[in-house]
């Protein structure tokens, strides 16, 4: 499966509606409709797909059935699960279902991260560590993301610097790739090419996502301005579901339709049926 950046400008997408999407739903999902989702994503040609988060279902039991569901999905050829983990607790349990690649987290911001996973940031780099450790031992791929690259809910601006210091630190740990985060979806394209331009001086542009969430409508204009940078690897969530229990007020991520139908129009989609769906339902030349 590929992971590396096409050389012919295409896009790669992280779909990651069951994951950010489902953590933030008001009821319980029944753990059959999500494989069910996971399953019907897998279908349309997304071939990365984060399936679920390990971490603790008292602090989201929306993905309290993260084993279940993990273990219920139809495993498509091709296709990568990532499960999000936040220690080596998580780590353990996403093992013990066979997860083969996790992403791991960390902010930018000291406020979001003690309150997303009670920890400051330094504490939380010394937890990854070790995941990062065995993920190697056991030749598990790591992704990272940086939350909150271009706000915080609590602290307000973020310097850059410090996203660039979390998204260094990351990569130099061993993640394979840094997905950054506008887990609040406040940033506009200027801020969103600077950050990424600045995070590029210290991380190779090939091993970095964006991941942008949409609350003030800007995410598909961001995500523009980062593909006009060099970047080649969004996440986005399907029907733009979502947000983060620990960010009040966030919405989804972009959604992957959108995203899918622009890559299409621009020569730009990797694989999926959907952006060639959506046009020729325009009654464009499919
Ligand atoms: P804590 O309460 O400080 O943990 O939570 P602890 O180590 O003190 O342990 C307390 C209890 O939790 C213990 O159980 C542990 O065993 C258990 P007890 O002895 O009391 O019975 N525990 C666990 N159980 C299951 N799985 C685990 C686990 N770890 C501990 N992995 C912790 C610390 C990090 C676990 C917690 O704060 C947590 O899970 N936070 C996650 C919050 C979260 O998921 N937020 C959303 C994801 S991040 C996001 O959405 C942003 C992103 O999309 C990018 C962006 O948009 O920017 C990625
Ligand atoms: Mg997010």
């Amino acid at each position: 499966m590929s992971k590396a950046p096409a050389a012919d400008g295409t896009v790669r997408i992280v779909e990651v509606g069951a994951r950010d999407g489902l953590q933030n739903e008001k009821q319980i999902i029944p753990a059959s409709a999500k494989i069910a989702l996971i399953d019907r994503l897998s279908a349309t040609g997304l071939r990365n797909i984060e399936a679920t988060s390990f971490v603790s279902p008292r602090w989201i039991p929306q993905l309290a059935d993260a084993a279940e569901v993990f273990s219920g999905i139809h495993k498509a050829a091709g296709v990568s699960y990532p499960v999000l983990v936040p220690n080596e607790h998580g780590y353990a349990r996403a093992r013990a279902v066979g997860a083969t690649e996790i992403a791991v987290f960390a902010a930018a911001s000291e406020a979001f991260s003690q309150r997303n996973i009670n920890a400051s940031i330094s504490e939380s780099m010394a937890r990854i560590v070790p995941v990062i450790e065995q993920a190697k031992a056991d030749g598990v791929r790591v992704r990272g993301y940086v939350s909150t690259v271009l706000g915080c809910p609590y602290q307000g601006a973020v310097a850059v610097t410090d996203v660039v210091r979390v998204a260094a630190q990351l990569y130099a740990l061993g993640c394979y790739e840094i997905s950054l985060g506008d887990t609040i979806g406040v940033g506009t394209p200027n801020q969103a090419r600077t950050m990424l331009a600045a995070v590029a001086e210290a991380v190779p542009l090939a091993a970095l996502a964006v991941h942008f969430h949409d609350t003030r409508g800007q995410a598909l204009a961001n995500n523009l301005a980062c593909l006009e940078h060099g970047v080649r690897v969004i996440d986005a969530s399907v029907a733009g579901t979502g947000g983060c229990p620990y960010a009040k007020g966030a919405s989804g991520n972009v959604a992957t339709e959108d995203v899918l139908y622009m890559l299409h129009v621009l020569g730009r989609e990797n694989g999926s049926k959907v952006g060639r769906a959506l046009a020729s339902s325009n009654g464009e030349a499919a």
